[in-house]
């Protein structure tokens, strides 16, 4: 596969097409006096969500308007491969597709992501749900303009899935960012590891970083136009660099990102445990900005099935360099991935897993349970873990860590603690939600008669509209744990970092 620079030609190329696609829009909807809009859907990580605040801003730049459900007339799903049941969503949801699509015809479906670099996929879209109407890859989303003229003005389908690994250093677009206050920044794409379980090598491609004076630029512009998280993003972001001729290196980076004035918080993710240097620890410990929270995927406590995934490090290596993070950053947060049911792992191996859970106690986790991935080496191998072993061994680890994250959150009950406020509970309309620096999920209610960030006291009729509250800070006195947040109730809120 070969990797190429995305140059201005081609970028200037799309701006073409997006031209010639907004008039089609414009016309189209002055006429009928409506604005044509559009929804994009988005499955799995953030690196996913990254590409779709693109694809968003790529679809602004068209004259199109978001909509707030599926019933839009550009509809894109942007998809997601990692486990099988973020494949089945998708089916399950383009399934629906079809009664929109007969109500209004013409409204254009395209697939993108990382389910399209698999040739399956494609033919199953092909053959079952033949009113997708344009397919993509994971590494076409800056030639979105293109695609959608030859389907406009064609009149035919559009499959497109490069197995190019497009570097786009900048691609001249406004992000449209889900988020008010919190930028993902990614720093690079793809990944060299090949776990054996994991697809994202195949669909993400080679490992390729982003020039450093470019992402510094955006956090400075980030920061200066109201940004207070910064999220660096990537596969493994600790080999940042690598790849690049001046060979800078992750530890760098986000030295010079926690430099940068107004932010108030600097979070990155993943790192891997082969590559997390004690010299990143160290600048987490010294730079307040940097989140006191380390995600440091596990997958695995046994040696032995470590090495059959090809992690490159040893159950005692993880432990020291976790143990490391919580000497330095007192209380700190460490979380993890793991999987159950990697082929071959023995109950012992699985005993393995919990004895590192034991002796890091990690304040959350996402735990997984194997799931064959077509094309990575562990799919082929022979000794594949039942079924029911699996699921009886992940409901032990389950409820262990559940145990481990609920005893976490007590051990902030009865303190204050800053929050960033992230909106309104999805459940709850009257309870705010946020995080913490450490990233512990906070709900909470605003007492009546709280001053309000604008300087009014709450009065008992009002209504909480969160979307106000968005990036604002508070600090919360927290009264109960849950294994998967904590709650309280606003102490204050806090302006301009006092
Ligand atoms: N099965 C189960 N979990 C997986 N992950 C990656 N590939 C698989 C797979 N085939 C998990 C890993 C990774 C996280 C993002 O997803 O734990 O860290
Ligand atoms: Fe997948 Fe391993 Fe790369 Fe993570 S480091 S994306 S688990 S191959």
């Amino acid at each position: 596969m070969a990797t190429v620079v995305v140059d201005q030609t081609e970028l200037a190329l799309q701006r073409e097409y997006s031209y010639m696609n907004a008039s089609y829009f414009v016309e189209r909807g002055d006429a009928r006096g409506y604005r044509f809009t559009y929804y994009v859907r988005t499955y799995g990580c953030q690196l996913n969500e990254s590409d779709s605040e693109k694809l968003k801003g790529i679809l602004n730049g068209m004259s199109l308007t978001s909509s707030h459900s599926e019933d839009a007339d550009i509809l894109i799903f942007n998809t997601c491969s990692i486990r099988e049941n973020a494949q089945d969503r998708l089916f399950g949801n383009l399934g629906l597709v079809k009664a929109m699509k007969k109500k209004n015809p013409d409204m254009v479906v395209a697939v993108c992501g990382c389910m399209m670099k698999q040739d399956d996929n494609v033919q199953k879209i092909r053959q079952s749900y033949p009113f997708v109407d344009i397919i993509f890859g994971p590494a076409d989303i800056h030639r979105l303009p293109e695609l959608l003229h030859t389907y406009l003005f064609n009149q035919k389908k559009v499959y497109q899935v490069s197995q190019t690994d497009y570097i786009v250093d900048d691609l001249d677009i406004p992000i449209d960012r889900m988020r008010r206050f919190r930028a993902l920044v990614p720093i690079n794409y793809g990944c060299d590891n090949f776990c054996t379980y994991c697809i994202v090598p195949y669909t993400r491609g080679r490992e390729r970083s982003r020039p450093f004076d470019l992402i510094m630029q955006e956090i400075h512009d980030l920061a200066s136009t109201g940004y207070k998280e910064i999220m660096l993003l990537g596969q493994n972001v600790n080999s940042y660099g690598k790849d690049l001729d001046d060979k800078p290196r992750f530890v760098d980076l986000l030295k010079a990102a926690a430099n940068v004035k107004n932010i108030e918080v600097l979070r990155f993710m993943t790192s891997h445990p082969k590559d997390l240097s004690d010299e990143v620890i160290e600048v987490m410990a010294d730079y307040p900005v940097i989140e006191t929270h380390l995600h440091l995927p596990l997958q695995s406590g046994s040696n032995h099935i470590l090495q059959e995934m090809n992690r490159h490090y040893t159950r005692e290596q993880y432990i020291r360099t976790a143990k490391r993070f919580r000497e330095r950053v007192p209380n700190g947060t460490v979380s993890t991935d793991i999987i159950v049911g990697f082929p071959g792992e023995s109950e012992s191996d699985f005993l393995d897993t919990l004895s590192v859970m034991e002796e890091i106690r990690f304040d959350f986790a996402y735990t997984f349970i194997y799931s064959i991935r077509q094309g990575t080496p562990a799919a082929t191998m022979d000794n594949q873990i039942p079924q029911e072993v699996v699921s009886e061994r992940f409901s032990r680890l389950l409820a262990l860590q559940n145990e481990h994250a609920f005893a976490s959150n007590q051990s902030v009950c009865g303190k204050y603690e800053r929050v960033l406020i992230e909106g309104r509970s999805e459940t709850a309309p009257s309870i705010l939600t946020g995080r913490t620096h450490s990233n512990r999920l906070v709900n909470f209610n605003i007492p009546i008669n709280s001053i309000m960030p604008d300087g009014h006291a709450l009065r008992e009729d009002e209504e909480i509209d969160g979307s106000l509250f968005e990036g604002e800070l508070a600090e919360i006195f927290i009264q109960r744990a849950r294994p998967y947040s904590v709650e309280g109730r606003l102490e204050r809120f806090v302006h301009d970092g006092r």
